[in-house]
């Protein structure tokens, strides 16, 4: 029998393998999430999510430095903090917890380049991403200007981006427009496009302390079922200012990342999220899984067509990353 094509031979060591591998996860790709709450010397362990923490700014200086030895540059910031009422005051309050943190990284570090959550989930004693009408629905266009607010006093503490997580209607042009009346025309917007009404976020909502206090977020996230609107809000998005399009979550929704991949030209992040990661590495410390899970997940994400991958996994990526490189 005579066999011409034999794929094998691309296959036969390491070697020819990484000659023709197609895709390639970098260090650059990679955003780190962070939480960070008040008080001092605090690096407690959050339960739900293995190996990330609660970090006061004391301690969160300290883990940046240790993510930038390992050569990560890119961080997302989360604040819990001490107080939460109806209208999330804390959220873009100049000294709230994410302002005081950014102030704090920017002061001690030239080369970090820090996102931060626009978001109220955190800051609201009642858990929504918004403001509440009498009928407890979230109230879209009051909500708009407390976002406005929390952007503009994240983009005033010095971060480099904003990221709005809330998933009201018309945020983007009106967030865009407000930062450029502000004198903050330079800062980008990636935007949580495509963020839908996910079961994985439960470890987050335990660590973030967000978990809505009734009902829960179909009205404001997507609907799992859905792509079409994917792309509809990704180009809406567009249309109002966005620099990035973010899908959220990553692993359920690979076909989403494609999708818009190829319809969009803008860059296109991907947020692989809690419940994501913590199933992996529960599974890897319970001894059903390798460690190689961690690149398989997160390489498939960036097959997918994501450029930029938010990730609890990049420490362990990073660290992967150099290993190979010896
Ligand atoms: C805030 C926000 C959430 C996440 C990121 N920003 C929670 C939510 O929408 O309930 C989830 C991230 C994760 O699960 O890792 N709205």
């Amino acid at each position: 029998m005579e066999i011409i094509k034999r794929p094998r031979r691309l296959r036969a060591n390491s070697l020819v393998r990484k000659l023709v591998r197609e895709t390639k996860l970098q260090i650059e790709d990679l955003v780190y999430p962070l939480f960070v709450v008040e008080g001092e010397n605090i690096k407690r362990e959050i339960p739900s999510l293995p190996e990330n923490y609660h970090l006061s700014i004391d301690r969160l200086i300290e883990e940046v430095k240790e993510i930038k030895e390992l050569g990560i540059k890119y961080v997302i910031l989360f604040g819990i903090p001490n107080q939460k009422d109806e209208k999330g005051k804390e959220a873009y309050s100049y000294q709230g917890i994410v302002q005081k943190a950014i102030r704090e990284i920017k002061k001690n570090f030239k080369d970090i380049y820090v996102i931060t959550d626009i978001c109220m989930c955190q800051y609201t004693s009642h858990g929504h991403c918004g403001i509440i009408c009498e009928d407890g629905y979230v109230d879209n266009d009051k909500t708009l200007e407390y976002l406005g607010k929390i952007a503009v006093s994240h983009a005033y503490s010095g971060a480099d981006m904003v990221a709005p997580s809330d998933m009201m209607d018309g945020r983007i042009a009106y967030i865009r427009n407000i930062l450029d009346s502000e004198g903050y025309t330079h800062i980008p917007i990636m935007s949580y496009s495509a963020k839908y009404a996910s079961a994985f976020y439960g470890p987050f909502r335990d660590a973030a302390h967000s978990a809505p206090q009734y009902g829960d977020r179909s009205s404001y996230q997507m609907d799992p079922a859905n792509i079409n609107e994917a792309l509809r809000e990704a180009k809406l998005d567009i249309e109002e200012g966005a620099d990035i399009i973010m899908i959220k979550p990553a692993l359920s929704y690979l076909d989403v990342i494609r999708r818009i991949k190829d319809n969009i030209n803008a860059p296109i992040a991907a947020y692989n999220v809690s419940g994501e990661y913590s199933m992996i590495k529960l599974a890897i410390s319970n001894g059903l899984l390798s460690e190689k899970a961690i690149m398989e997940s997160v390489l498939s994400i960036k097959r997918a067509g994501a450029d930029i991958i938010i990730t609890y996994f990049a420490k362990d990526i990073a660290k992967m990353i150099k290993e190979e490189c010896k």
